[in-house]
């Protein structure tokens, strides 16, 4: 990553308590359930989410993908975490270390039969509030296709900033090729928690 600051972030907490709900690394003993869930939610994940092409996958295609998460942890390329209700998976999230230096991003998705529960919303919140742990980083980014009204809803209730509207590459059916890409400052985000 070479002078990218990004490098010096400590690695996020491994476990996050919201609520009822646990975000953590997935585990290799998580690779059934993390199956299910994906499978259960295949219709509802295939406009949006890119990975959903390598989709159906079996639990030996589960393991290996578990194993190249922990490997990114430990390279700090990527931070990859189930949202778990019990044992039940129900949802993904994580950071990815991409955009400008002093951020990270923050992507999700959430369980056929779990959504509409502000489960994104309040996984999102709390990675906001871990990544602004760590001095290096002072905006977090959210981006998402234009036509996802759905993701858009959870920078919109979280008080985030569009920062830009750009063209890209359709890479789902349901991708508009409009990339929205909103914004939280660390400013912002303290102030956010004053007002509350
Ligand atoms: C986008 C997604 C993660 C939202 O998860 P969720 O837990 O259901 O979202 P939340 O309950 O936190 O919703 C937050 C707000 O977003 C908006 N929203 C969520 N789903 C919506 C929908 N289907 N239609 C319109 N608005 C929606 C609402 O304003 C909602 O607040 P409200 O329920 O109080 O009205 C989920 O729909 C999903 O997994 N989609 C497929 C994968 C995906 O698109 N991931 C994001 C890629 S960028």
């Amino acid at each position: 990553m070479g002078s990218d600051d990004r490098v010096a972030v400590s690695t996020p907490s491994m476990r996050i308590e919201v609520d009822e709900l646990v975000i953590r690394p997935y585990r290799p003993d998580d690779a059934r359930e993390l199956m299910e869930a994906v499978s259960d939610s295949i219709e509802h994940l295939r406009p949006w989410m890119p990975w959903i092409q390598f989709e159906p996958q079996d639990i030996h295609d589960k393991r290996k993908l578990i194993k190249s998460f922990s490997e990114e942890w430990e390279s700090r390329t990527g931070f990859t975490m189930g949202i778990f209700l019990g044992d039940r998976v129900v949802g993904g999230t994580g950071f990815h270390v991409r955009g400008p230096n002093d951020s990270l991003e923050i992507g999700y998705w959430v369980r056929t039969g779990h959504t509409r529960q502000r489960i994104a919303v309040r996984s999102t919140a709390a990675l906001t509030e871990e990544a602004f742990q760590h001095s290096q980083i002072d905006r977090v980014f959210i981006n998402h296709d234009e036509a996802n009204i759905a993701s858009e809803g959870v920078p919109l209730s979280l008080g985030f900033s569009l920062f830009a509207r750009e063209p890209r590459e359709a890479l789902t059916s349901g991708d508009s090729g409009v990339l929205k890409r909103w914004v939280m400052t660390r400013e912002d985000w303290l102030l956010k928690k004053q007002d509350q």
